[in-house]
This record gives structure tokens, sequence and C-alpha cells, in this order.
């Protein structure tokens, strides 16, 4: 017997969320969605949540299983179970405003996926018959292209937690797929946008979005070759491209970090607000004695690190 405690939410009726528990015997192979269904159907009929297609490609049945963003169709109810735990904890979707229970309200994800211009733009006269692409070509979008919009990734974005002007990893996912995509012809355009303050450099590589991502979309991978292609672009006149620069100049250079440069090199030598503003974090790290040595040295093979570096061309 396994304990179902959902929480359940009507803004409409009550000032607080509230969990409540129902207790369910899951049968072998059920899947979240079918002991909710059992739920809704034989227990409480205004438990409230998403579903349509129950074979994990509509994107609607998006929640979260004991604190981590999930589709509940495609997850065994059994497999939430863990250690000797009977209960499951099941709550909305992160990062959105409840509708009701676990419903969610995605207009704000929508808005950020329309903010990348989420369709192929070229305005070369098109071919006879269709703008084609060949295999090679489309494998750069592969992934991107299985996004099913079920808002997972969005959901359990650590930075959208702390900043909702944060694109957010589904909407970069989406821009990825037109950016690698042979046919568009404003990668540049793109990129611009993309480096903007909330685009793909406030990302803080924490890798959440794949462990969350119910199909090969991942997003993080995505976002990375975005930065990729930025940097190739030469679309490095923002806090983060240099930052990254500052990043590899430094390893390069000596094995390890210098703590003191890169936040200068990432603010930029000329950016005087931007430079004002590390003063505070300065004084804070002087005051907890934690400022990184004066002179940076390097580390004792830094040749072998330099090899590295010329393998890869760089
Ligand atoms: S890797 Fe980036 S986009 Fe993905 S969850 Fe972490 S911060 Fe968000
Ligand atoms: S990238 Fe993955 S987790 Fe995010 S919306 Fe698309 S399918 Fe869902
Ligand atoms: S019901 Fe369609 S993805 Fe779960």
């Amino acid at each position: 017997m396994a304990k179902f405690r959902i929480k359940r939410y009507n803004p409409e009726k009550q000032s607080d969320p509230y969990y409540e528990e129902f207790d369910y015997d899951i049968p072998e192979g059920a899947t979240l969605l079918d002991c909710l269904n059992h739920i809704k159907w034989n227990m409480d009929g205004t438990l409230t949540y998403r579903m349509s297609c129950r074979s994990a490609i509509c994107g609607s049945c998006g929640m979260k299983g004991n604190g981590h963003a999930l589709l509940a169709c495609q997850k065994q109810a059994a497999h939430l179970l863990k250690d000797g735990n009977d209960t499951i904890t099941i709550e909305p979707l992160g990062n959105m405003p409840v509708i009701k229970d676990l419903a969610t309200d995605f207009q704000q994800f929508w808005e950020k996926i329309d903010q990348v211009k989420p369709y192929l733009q070229n305005k070369e006269k098109p071919p006879e018959l269709e703008r084609g692409q060949s295999p090679q070509q489309f494998k750069k979008i592969d992934d991107a292209t299985t996004c099913i919009m079920c808002g997972a990734c969005y959901s359990d974005c650590n930075v959208l937690e702390v900043d909702n002007n944060f694109l957010g990893p589904a909407a970069l996912a989406k821009a990825q797929r037109f950016v690698g995509d042979s046919r568009d012809k404003a990668t540049r355009e793109r990129i611009k946008e993309l480096s903007k303050p909330g685009g793909m450099w406030d990302c803080t590589h924490c890798g959440e979005c794949v462990e969350r991502c119910p199909k090969p979309a991942e997003p993080f991978y995505r976002i990375k070759d975005l930065m990729a292609v930025g940097l190739k672009e030469g679309v490095t006149n923002n806090v983060g491209a240099r930052h990254a620069l500052s990043f590899v100049k430094s390893v390069k250079h000596s094995g390890r970090l210098n703590e003191n440069k890169i936040p200068v090199e990432s603010m930029g030598y000329f950016n005087i607000k931007g430079l004002l503003d590390l003063v505070p974090v300065g004084l804070r790290m002087l005051l907890k004695m934690k400022i990184p040595p004066i002179i940076h040295k390097p580390v004792d093979d830094v040749k072998d690190v330099q090899r590295i570096f010329e393998e890869f061309g760089e």
C-alpha cells in the first residue's frame, strides 16, 4: 500500500496550499498517471491535473514526483518508492503559478519560447521543391527537435528560481534548433539576442535540465552548442563570453584559474559600472580572508595542460 501525498490548491477558494493523502495499492506496471487517474476516478473527482496521450508524447502531464519534475505517464509509480518509504509526494511543476492542484499556468513559458523566434528565417528565394537538408545537417538539430514542451526543465531550473528574466532551458533549446538549422539565415542576429542579459550566458551549467528532460532534447547541451556558436561568430562583447574566454586563457596560461583576474576580465576593463559592482564582493572576500594569492603561480605540470590545448588547436 502506498501513500500518495498530493499538493492541493484552489486559489479561488483557499488562501494556502495543503497536502492531502490517498492510500492506493500500486498495481504492477502502473505509471504515476495511472495512479492519479485511479484516485481521481474513484476517490476524489476534484483532483486536477493535465494529461492527454499517456505515451510521453504530448507533454501535458508534467508535475513533480518526490521533488523532481517528471512526466507522470512515463514514470513507474513503484520507482518513486525508495528505501522502504511508502509515500510519494506529488506537486505541481515549479517556476510557474498554480491554476489548480497540479495544473500550472504555462503563459510565461510560451512567451519565452516566442521570444526566441521559433520559426525559420530565410529571405532567399525558395527552391522549386523544398529547402533540403543532408542527414549530417539535420543531426545538428535532431536532439532539439525532440522537445515536447512539457516544462520539466523549466520547472527545475535553478536560475529561473531566482531570476524570472532568464529565458530558461526550453526556450534556449528551441533557439538552438534554429541557430543550428542549415536553412536558417539569421544566426548572427539570433546569437546577438541570445547573448543579452537573461540569455544563454546566464545559465549556470548546473545540468539539472538534462536530468529532468524526458527526451534527448537535454537543454544544457543545446545551450553549450549556442555558446560555441556565439564564440565562433565573435559575439563576445558581453560578460558571459568574456568570462568563458578569460577562463580558457587562465587555464591555458597557468593550469588553473586566476581568480583575481577573471572577474575583472569578465566585466571588461572599460565597464566602469560593472567593475564598481565587484567592489562590495571584493571587500566581503577581504573581510572573510578569502582573497586569492596576489601572485598567481602556475601548476607544476603546466606544460601538460598546454599540450592538451595544442591537441585541440587552441
Ligand atoms: S543547466 Fe542552465 S538551463 Fe539547465 S537547469 Fe541549469 S541553469 Fe537552468
Ligand atoms: S527540453 Fe525536455 S524537459 Fe524541457 S520542455 Fe522540452 S522535452 Fe520538456
Ligand atoms: S499524457 Fe502526454 S506526455 Fe504524459
